[in-house]
């Protein structure tokens, strides 16, 4: 990032980064998966994080002994869904963290506007669950995009919806996929957790409040 430009938008991912709703994803796609016999571990769930629900079954069955159908594909996306929903169901305010709640506060206080960029079609019901119902200034999630990451789709509307050029927004991701989208689409990028070493990631960050330390943030 150069000296001159400033940030002027972040867009952050859910799963992962808001939220640690990538484990309920993880177990409703390990139920399916034992439930067919096929092999799925934490190596291959890497490879699901920011891709849609669809592209991630397809990816599951990769490992499958047999062809399924589209009825039949479409029947374990429901079930999955159902399982990932029965996770989502418990969660609270108490899902957010303090840390995390704390500097989404004072980046909005240093005078930036904050957005969703989320793969998920359950995007809105997580942030009803854990209290953020209406704090974004843009939600862009699996409802209103026909590409999912690595695509930069969701991430464009989100920039359109805040009114700000890709180059005056930081995209926040803990996936690979979304470091990708955010580069095809010319956003500035910090990776979390997965995505902290990722090749492509401009600002790794250790932890979540680490954004607050950036320079580009100071307007
Ligand atoms: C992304 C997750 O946020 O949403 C992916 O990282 C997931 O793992 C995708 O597949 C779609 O989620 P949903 O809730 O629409 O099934
Ligand atoms: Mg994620």
């Amino acid at each position: 990032m150069k000296e001159t430009e400033t940030v002027k938008g972040i867009i952050f991912d859910l799963d992962g980064v808001i939220c640690f709703t990538d484990v309920y994803h993880y177990r409703a796609w390990k139920q399916m998966a034992d439930e067919e016999g096929i092999e799925f571990d934490e190596k291959i769930n890497e490879r699901l994080k920011g891709v849609s629900r669809a592209e991630s079954l397809e990816i599951i069955l990769e490992k499958a002994s047999r062809m399924y159908t589209q009825e039949e594909k479409t029947a374990l996306m429901e079930h999955k869904n159902n399982l990932y929903r029965e996770y989502l169901k418990q969660m609270s305010p108490k899902d957010l963290s303090d840390e995390v709640h704390k500097t989404l506060l004072e980046l909005r206080a240093k005078g930036l506007k904050l957005a969703i960029g989320s793969s998920s079609k359950n995007a809105k019901f997580i942030l009803e669950r854990i209290g953020l119902d209406g704090f974004f200034d843009a939600v862009s999630d699996g409802t209103n995009i026909q590409r999912s990451k690595p695509d930069p789709q969701v991430f464009l509307m989100a920039a359109e919806m805040l009114g700000f050029d890709p180059s005056e927004c930081l995209v926040v991701e803990d996936a690979e996929a979304g470091i990708d989208a955010a580069c095809a689409g010319h956003f500035h990028n910090a990776g979390i957790g997965s995505a902290r070493e990722y090749g492509k990631t401009e600002f790794s960050l250790s932890t979540f409040q680490d954004l607050l330390a950036l320079p580009a943030f100071d307007h």
